[in-house]
């Protein structure tokens, strides 16, 4: 896999300005409160408008002259921005080259050509290696799709932006292997269906969009980025791409070993097209922490604004589901029901106990991670045997019998 050097840091460029941007918003945001349109103020925003007009010139330059392969545009390109070469500080660039992405290290402790390997930067190869195996040991028939997660590292220049872009990091890939010919239709189907995932998830659809890719890579036929609004601007979340056959062919090549599927319906041998969906874990974690964090100013226990920090995660991805809190720690008749709740709700939900501190402190803690749900055994539980549901969300409790409450808090977090 190579890329350019350049590219990485002219991006850059574009996350600057698009930083500029939402340092603007952010201010205005402030002073007009509530009333505030961000929408509108990012579109009639003198200041917003020539700084997204500039980092939309400067991408669509970029694309330009990476889809040509175009060198010399790409250092005229890093003149002009006043970008400084990061290994001689200067900002005269003599040449710009290609730049190898992928790690190399020695096997064993003789150095020499025969030692050397590379670290994998994506995980991908793995499933095609073990293509005919799987299909063989598990019966499949096309179409069907091999998924994994794993390591996967690149040489990146610029590791940046948190965890959004890392030396060493985990991907979620599947390959799809279809019919040659089929791509074109696999290849909207998995678009649709990639979408829908992260919709399902909570994301809104204002955040989410596609982006084609304006250059493709060497193996594919189509590509498309499914990109989320991060803090600082929309960027590459997931890629969804068709490979055709030219993993599976090339692997033939090298190996010498057949790489074809017999298709009993068609009654031919071939080898298989791919259509790929590749999102990164760590990428996918960050979305949804941003997604997630909020602040918001609620009435403490003596009516007073207080601010609450709370993980708006989808109730399928809180680590904890339900928090079951008897109201007062030093009431045995409460923590007796509380516990016992516990002890029955931990094999069917993923739940916690917590008696200590007072109860809008014990709140706040688990919104603070998330957790969708919390049960609280008050004194009017040991009179008919109900609690309150405490939603993270609304604030809003209703009082649910005990019976009921594994059965509806399966339903609420099961996705
Ligand atoms: N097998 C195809 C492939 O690797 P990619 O678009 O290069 O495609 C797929 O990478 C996904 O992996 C990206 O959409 C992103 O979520 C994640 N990813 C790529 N490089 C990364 C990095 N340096 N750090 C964190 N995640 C990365």
């Amino acid at each position: 896999k190579k890329r350019y050097r350049a590219d990485v840091l002219i991006e850059g460029v574009v996350d600057k300005i698009n930083d500029k941007i939402n340092k603007e918003v952010e201010k205005a945001a402030k002073r007009f409160g509530e009333s505030f349109d961000e929408k509108m103020f990012r579109e009639t925003n003198p200041r917003c408008v020539e700084y997204a007009q500039k980092a939309a010139a400067i991408e669509k330059q970029l694309a330009e002259a990476m889809k040509a392969g175009d060198m010399a545009a790409l250092k005229t390109m890093l003149e002009e921005l006043e970008i400084a070469d990061p290994e001689s500080g200067s900002r005269n660039w003599t040449d710009v080259r290609q730049f190898n992405l992928m790690f190399n290290t020695q096997l064993g402790n003789i150095a020499g050509e025969e030692g050397k390997l590379y670290l994998r930067p994506e995980t991908a190869q793995g499933i095609f290696v073990n293509f005919l195996n799987v299909q063989r040991s598990t019966r499949q028939k096309i179409p069907f799709g091999i998924a994994q997660i794993g390591k996967a590292f690149r040489n990146e220049i610029v590791a940046r932006q948190f965890i959004f872009r890392m030396r060493e990091f985990e991907q979620m890939e599947m390959q799809f292997f279809i019919r040659p010919g089929s791509q074109k239709e696999w290849y909207a189907k998995w678009k649709e269906l990639r979408m829908k995932w992260h919709l399902a998830l909570g994301t809104p659809q204002s955040k989410l969009r596609f982006k084609d890719h304006d250059n493709l890579a060497h193996y594919a036929d189509a590509a498309v980025d499914v990109q989320y609004e991060f803090p600082f601007g929309f960027k590459e979340l997931e890629g969804i791409h068709s490979r055709t056959d030219f993993d599976l062919g090339s692997h033939e090549k090298l190996s010498g070993k057949k790489l074809q599927y017999f298709d009993p319906e068609l009654n031919e041998s071939y080898v298989p097209f791919v259509v790929e969906t590749s999102i990164g874990a760590d990428r996918m974690f960050l979305a949804m922490m941003s997604q997630a964090y909020t602040e918001e100013t609620v009435p403490d226990a003596q009516g007073e604004e207080a601010t609450r920090v709370v993980l708006k995660l989808h109730p399928a991805l809180a680590p904890v589901k339900c928090a079951v809190l008897p109201l007062l720690k030093n009431k045995e008749e409460l923590t007796t029901v509380a516990t016992d709740i516990f002890n029955k709700l931990k094999f069917s939900v993923d739940c916690q106990y917590d008696e200590k501190d007072a109860i809008g402190r014990r709140y706040r803690r688990q919104d603070a991670i998330g957790t969708p749900y919390c049960v609280t055994v008050d004194f009017q539980t040991l009179e008919d045997k109900t609690v309150t549901l405490r939603d993270r969300d609304t604030l809003k409790q209703e009082r649910i019998k005990i019976e009921d409450l594994e059965r509806i808090l399966v339903e609420k977090t099961d996705m």
